[in-house]
């Protein structure tokens, strides 16, 4: 067995192993498989391995013919004082003797002494849960994907007194000119305590539709992405009480060709209670945000998806 570093070349293997990792579980529980297809997922780990090469690890076991076959692979991404999880899978036959915790350990930050360490798990997958929690990046809050779309008749909150929405033009497909990233970045620092300008590249190229929210002086409140696939977030609200307003708003400002989905943290009080009774609907089981120490404030944020907060 070797472990190395990944390459582009890699990325449809990874997608391969993720996909017989989640159905060996799910599909005992009887959910359906998942699709062999998932272009989504290839570009999400071609972003993570863009952004963090080092972090993105696989395994490899040689077979009888001497041709190595990948049997696992992990990959993380450090924005600012956190180190966050993205994936970790283990080839269903490989699993349960010490593989993923090897994964792990390569692609976690050699010097944890004041590291966020941070990831999301499936609620309804005890090993990864206790692997994880062995590190200290215990399960702590649920994240709870609201899906569809609101029932007919219903009619958004309007936007807080003042504020206003626009949305932003890229200085370039997938690119904002360097003042507009650098408000965007002010605002992630003052919500979360950290910046991410490589993961707004990624999510504008997924969600072209990025609106800007400001108050009656023209103060940046609020950006948050949403697209005509019906994908929204990732959201950064100044203000906790603006969170649902601002995602009704993009629930509503771009209609999608089929339902929409927002993560949301078990935090978010008022938008998971508001988004339920908009005829919105829960699926599956949580997943299940874990960290280390508190690394954002999921009143006033919303990830892009698990794997990429
Ligand atoms: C989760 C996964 C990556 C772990 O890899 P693995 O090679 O099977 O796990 P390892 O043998 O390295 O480590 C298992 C550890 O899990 C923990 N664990 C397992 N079952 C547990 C339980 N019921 N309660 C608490 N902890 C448990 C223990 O810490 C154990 O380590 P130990 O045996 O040294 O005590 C792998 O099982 C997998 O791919 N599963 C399916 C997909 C998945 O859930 N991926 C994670 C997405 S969030």
């Amino acid at each position: 067995m070797a472990f190395r570093r990944a390459t582009e070349g890699d990325l449809l293997e990874c997608s391969r192993i993720h996909r017989e990792g989640i159905d060996a579980y799910l599909g005992r529980m009887g959910f359906p498989p998942m699709p062999v297809e998932n272009p989504g997922l290839v570009r999400l780990h071609a972003h993570t391995l863009g952004t963090d090469p080092d972090r993105f690890q696989v395994a490899e076991r040689r077979g009888r013919g001497g041709k190595p076959r990948m049997i696992a692979f992990g990959s993380a991404v450090e924005r600012g004082p956190m180190w966050f999880l993205s994936m970790l899978f283990v080839e269903p036959a490989e699993q349960a003797s010490g593989l993923g915790r090897a994964v792990l350990e390569r692609i976690l930050p050699e010097e944890r002494d004041g590291r966020l360490l941070a990831t999301c798990t499936d609620s309804a997958q005890p090993v990864s849960n206790g692997l994880y929690a062995s590190f200290g990046i215990v399960p702590r809050m649920p994240f709870l994907n609201v899906l569809g779309r609101p029932r007919e008749g219903w009619t958004p909150p309007p936007l807080p007194a003042g504020v206003t929405a626009a949305r932003a033009e890229p200085a370039m497909p997938g690119l904002l000119a360097p003042a507009d990233q650098d408000e965007l970045d002010a605002l992630d620092l003052d919500v979360n305590g950290w910046a991410h300008p490589q993961d707004h590249a990624f999510d504008l190229r997924e969600r072209p539709w990025l609106f800007r929210y400001r108050d009656g002086a023209g103060r940046l409140v609020a950006y948050g992405y949403t697209s005509e696939v019906g994908r929204v977030g990732p959201i950064a609200v100044r203000d906790a009480t603006h969170l649902w307003p601002v995602a009704a708003h993009l629930l509503t400002a771009v209609p999608p060709r089929g339902a929409s989905s927002i993560w949301f943290g078990g935090h978010a009080t008022e938008a998971v209670a508001a988004a339920i009774r908009a005829g919105l609907r829960l699926e599956g089981f949580p997943i299940l945000a874990c960290w280390s120490a508190p690394y954002a404030d999921f009143t006033r944020y919303v990830p892009t998806s698990p794997g990429l907060i």
